[in-house]
């Protein structure tokens, strides 16, 4: 049974993996409109979508999705019949220092989300509905030399920000078992491509070789995550939406594992080239330095449920995919330019805020 969604509320649209999936499903579904609610937060960018600006099927709402008045009036007047939850804070390190706003926003935002999801979608406003909620494969915990994270693994969240998704994770589990609500839920591993917010590894690693800043390497290097092409998970998660069952839980992985210290070593040599320097040159800036707390070892998934049941498999070779990324970061070095800058804010208050400071 396919599910066509006619009005999708995207929320966190306006971070890397949202931005990239509103282009994606802008670019394939030109009967839908998309809502999309961001508050804005240091990693929110509304230049990753300035190429939409005037799609009368796109339209842009700043506002924190624990705001349940707000939220319940989108769904409202919009007729939402689609909610993509990737509204969250990402970032691991930053849990470690400041854990509260992570559970804040993940935890009780998902919370106030799925409540007034419940209610508009028992008020029979639309025919069919559906809840999507962008989980991670951290909510795993960390394997050792062997095996896969499964969608049977036990939820073993070790860092604030992975236990923070593992809430929102079985909240969201526990509204379909509970409310029979049409929830649907994707654990995808590590994402690489345009938009991504230099304080993670892989746009860390080309904007401080371009800066010949030293490149932070976390304990030995010797910790794995598996990588997959932004623009593949956008297709998968349009996939899920549209094709499987509700209440449904899917892994999503490119079977593409990488220690950290041969991604630091590859982004290296390929920027030795493309910046014209000496073969080995950036890998003299490579630095260890003190590990992460709570290192995650090892992360790997096994996706095959996602390709017997609905057909995906990613399109992208990582060769392919880690060259394309590098060169569209050297092609907008004027986006990674505010994004480090902070400038970007300032692209926000002029377009929304009519230029107030
Ligand atoms: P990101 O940090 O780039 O973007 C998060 C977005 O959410 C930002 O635009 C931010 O402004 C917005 N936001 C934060 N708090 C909000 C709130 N209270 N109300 C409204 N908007 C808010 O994150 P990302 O890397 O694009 O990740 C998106 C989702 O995918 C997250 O849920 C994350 O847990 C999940 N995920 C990420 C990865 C990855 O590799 N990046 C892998 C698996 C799952
Ligand atoms: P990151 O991009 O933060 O993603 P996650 O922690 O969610 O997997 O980090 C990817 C890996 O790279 C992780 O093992 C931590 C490591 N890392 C470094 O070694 N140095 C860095 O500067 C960063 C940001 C990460």
């Amino acid at each position: 049974m396919t599910f066509i969604p006619t009005s999708v509320l995207v929320t966190g649209g306006a971070g890397f993996i949202g931005s990239n999936f509103i282009h994606s499903f802008i670019a394939n579904n030109s009967d839908c409109t998309v809502t999309n609610l961001d508050c804005l937060t240091y990693a929110g960018n509304l230049k990753n979508l300035t190429a939409l600006e005037g799609n009368p099927h796109y339209r842009f709402v700043k506002g924190d999705i624990g705001d349940a008045a707000l939220v319940a009036g989108i769904l409202a007047d919009q007729r939402i019949d689609a909610v993509v939850h990737f509204a969250a804070e990402s970032h691991v390190d930053r849990s470690i220092t400041g854990p509260e706003i992570f559970v804040r926003t993940n935890v009780l935002g998902t919370q106030v989300l799925l409540e007034e999801s419940r209610k508009h979608w028992q008020s029979g406003a639309v025919a069919a509905f559906r809840f999507l909620q962008i989980s991670t494969d951290e909510v795993y915990g960390s394997l050792g030399d062997t095996g896969y994270f499964t969608e049977e693994t036990p939820l073993a969240a070790n860092s604030p920000y992975s236990a923070s998704k593992a809430g929102a994770d079985l909240l969201v589990r526990a509204y379909h078992e509970t409310f029979g609500m049409p929830t649907l839920n994707t654990r995808c591993s590590n994402n690489y491509g345009p938009y991504h917010f230099p304080e993670k590894l892989i746009p860390l690693l080309i904007h401080n070789i371009i800066n010949r800043k030293p490149l932070p390497v976390y304990g030995d290097g010797l910790n794995i995550r598996d990588w997959l092409h932004v623009r593949d998970h956008a297709v998968a998660i349009e996939t899920v939406l549209k094709t499987a069952a509700p209440g449904a839980v899917y892994n999503i992985g490119g079977n593409n594992e990488w220690k950290n210290i041969d991604i630091v070593n590859l982004v290296c040599d390929l920027l030795d080239s493309r910046l014209r320097r000496a073969d080995g040159e950036n890998r003299g800036l490579i630095t260890f330095v003190k590990d992460r707390l709570g290192h995650d070892r090892r992360y790997a998934i096994d996706a095959s449920r996602l390709k017997a049941d609905l057909g995906w498999g990613p399109s992208y070779t990582f060769e392919q995919g880690i060259a394309e990324t590098i060169d569209w970061y050297l092609a907008n070095q004027e986006w990674v330019a505010g994004v480090t800058s902070g400038a970007y804010r300032e692209y926000y208050k002029n377009q929304y805020d009519g230029g107030a400071a």
